[in-house]
């Protein structure tokens, strides 16, 4: 390898370079046999050279070209020349040169492939998964894994720059419930215990502001054993931040700063310099979705006016049983939408729960509109009032859920919302629309256990002005928490915490901890909070999430080197896996099938 070492990248020659001698070590990405002359494309992560075994090359190099196959590794030796104009490709930043080859060497053969490996591959995701090295290979996870790099750096500058230290917390930790199912780790030592794999460092990172390392942060691997889905893995990473001496709007300002200086630094992309803020309920109201897509207006309307407005009954019941009746007004797309397309819009608001979702044409004129199909038989002469209301034109199509349940026909109708933005292409690519959620409920009523859960976690502080209200009256709480979304997507979560010993204690009364069971599993924190505690809050954006929206991804699992499945295994090295009879007698387990 001494000899035949890379002295230029497959991304570097230009036309300049004419008349050089270098040498290229890469992968062979084409290879195309032209009457005796050999073209191939060699690629490494910093791009493409189109290098040339002449016609007029050895018998021995010819014989070396001729071996040559599909993602062979090669070193080659020879001399940039300039390409005949009518031989440039623009296509390739390389495109004006190519490699006359001296000397080639087959630095390790290929098998061949399960997949072509190009741009973007169109493998299953199982086989993807399967030759994840090979995968990686491609064009775009080169950009996404660069991308990803480029953000931690990006993060790790601008936190240390302003005096944040990164620390590393424990990664065997005790079983808390915070919300997921936690990985557990047996123990040899220690008969039937068990280590847990944290779900985020949350307790340590408050310790550490009770130690006095008032800035904190750490890019922090997290493990929840969760259902899979497109923007959850059972192991993701984290942006760990925690502040002392801080409310609310420092935290968020400094995140503010840190996403423009993300955005800045890895694409270029100018953010505004503050985010606008959206309170829970009103995030409900206009979207049924605490994670908005913003990307497009078309917010949900109030439509209870069409209770006494026209003679249907499923609205006026809604309304009666203190529910409500959400509109939507969907500009121009009244003739596109035939009876089968609502109904499947149908089809999304009902796995919200919907009863059913109404609709209406708007036809006629706009000084005298006209309502067709759907429900409008119920709302005979009442068209200039429901298209005045809703601000609805000729050509829209209006759009309803009611339910006795708010929750429902905001969920439900905020989802067609969602998914309507999708399928008309309102969501422009490229473009990012970071909201912040604030003023969330601090606890919300579980159904099935018949309590009160916390909405974020147990060490959320309540807004102030709700203390004295707190265990009085639970359901109005507001916490100091806030979420920041982007594009549809949770992207972060945060709080201010309580710092109070007395105050969490409370907390863990209101959610059915007993004093016995608060000691027993945070024992340790509240204990620490004895000792002169500061007031100290924190957030945690998602690190995949983050970089799979920069990237215009779906999944999470196109930004991670090795992700796991939607089954949360892995194909390549089968895991999980069974262990040794001897493993499993070390750690005292034994398997119940
Ligand atoms: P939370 O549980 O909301 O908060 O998580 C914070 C952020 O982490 C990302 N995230 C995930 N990403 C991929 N796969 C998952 N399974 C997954 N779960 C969460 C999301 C989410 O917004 N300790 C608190 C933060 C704090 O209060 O400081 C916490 O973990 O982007
Ligand atoms: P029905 O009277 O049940 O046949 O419903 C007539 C139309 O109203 C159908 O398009 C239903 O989907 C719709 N619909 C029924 N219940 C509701 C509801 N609660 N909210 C909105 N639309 C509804």
């Amino acid at each position: 390898m001494e000899t035949m070492k890379r002295t230029v990248t497959c991304g570097d020659l230009r036309k300049a370079d004419t008349g050089k001698g270098v040498i290229l070590n890469g992968w062979v990405h084409r290879k195309r046999d032209h009457g005796g002359i050999s073209f191939i494309n060699l690629r490494d992560r910093y791009g493409l050279t189109q290098v040339v075994v002449d016609s007029d090359a050895s018998a021995e190099l010819a014989g070396l070209a001729a071996e040559v196959r599909m993602e062979f590794c090669l070193a080659v030796e020879g001399t940039v020349r300039a390409r005949p104009d009518t031989m440039v490709n623009k296509d390739m930043a390389t495109g004006e040169i190519e490699v006359v080859v001296s000397k080639l060497v087959i630095l390790s053969k290929s098998e061949v492939l399960p997949f072509v490996i190009d741009e973007k591959t169109n493998a299953s995701e199982e086989l993807r998964l399967k030759y994840r090295y090979l995968d990686l290979r491609s064009g775009q996870m080169q950009r996404h894994l660069a991308l990803r790099s480029k953000v931690a750096f990006a993060t790790r500058t601008f936190l240390t720059e302003r005096g944040f230290y990164e620390l590393e917390t424990p990664t065997f930790i005790a079983s808390t419930p915070e919300g997921a199912r936690d990985y557990l780790v047996p123990s040899r030592l220690y008969a039937g215990q068990f280590y847990a794999l944290p779900q985020s460092p949350q307790l340590y990172k408050q310790l550490l502001m009770v130690s006095g390392f008032d800035k904190y942060f750490q890019i922090a691997r997290c493990y929840r054993d969760e259902d899979a889905r497109g923007d959850r893995q059972p192991e993701f990473t984290q942006i760990d931040i925690e502040m002392s001496f801080v409310g609310r709007d420092d935290v968020l300002s400094l995140v503010e700063g840190m996403m423009g200086h993300v955005f800045r630094e890895t694409m270029n992309v100018e953010l505004p310099a503050t985010f606008r803020r959206i309170a829970y309920d009103d995030a409900i109201d206009l979207y049924g979705t605490d994670k908005p897509e913003l990307r497009f207006g078309m917010e949900m309307q109030n439509g209870a006016f069409l209770a006494g407005l026209g003679s249907f009954q499923a609205f006026k019941d809604a309304l009666a049983a203190g529910g409500a009746i959400k509109a939507l007004v969907v500009p121009g797309v009244a003739e596109k939408y035939s009876r089968k397309l609502i109904e499947d819009l149908e089809g999304t608001a009902k796995i919200y729960k919907a009863k059913g979702l109404g609709w209406m044409k708007v036809a006629g004129t706009p000084e005298a509109p006209a309502l067709e199909g759907g429900v409008s038989k119920f709302f005979e002469g009442a068209a200039s009032a429901v298209c005045s209301t809703l601000g609805a034109k000729p050509g829209d199509l209006l759009l309803f859920v009611a339910d006795p349940k708010a929750k429902i026909a905001c969920a439900s109708l905020g989802a067609v919302r969602t998914r309507l933005g999708k399928d008309l292409g309102l969501c422009e690519e490229g473009r990012f629309e970071f909201a912040w959620i604030v003023d969330f409920p601090m606890f919300e009523w579980n159904e099935d256990e018949g309590k009160w859960d916390t909405a974020h976690h147990m060490f959320t502080w309540p807004q102030d002005k709700y203390h004295a209200t707190l265990e009085s009256d639970p359901g109005s709480v507001k916490g100091d928490l806030y979420d920041l979304v982007l594009n549809g997507y949770e992207l972060a979560s945060g709080s201010i915490r309580i710092h109070d010993p007395e105050l969490q204690k409370k907390i863990f009364k209101i959610v059915g901890f007993s004093e016995e069971e608060g000691q027993k599993k945070f024992g340790f924190l509240t204990e620490a909070f004895k000792y002169g505690a500061p007031p100290h809050g924190g957030i945690a954006p998602g690190l995949d999430r983050l970089v799979m929206l920069m990237a215009g991804e779906t999944s999470i699992k196109e930004v991670i080197a090795f992700p796991k499945n939607s089954f949360a295994q892995s194909p390549m090295d089968n895991c999980p896996s069974e262990v040794d009879q001897k493993q499993l007698d070390e750690l005292h387990l034994k398997i119940v099938k």
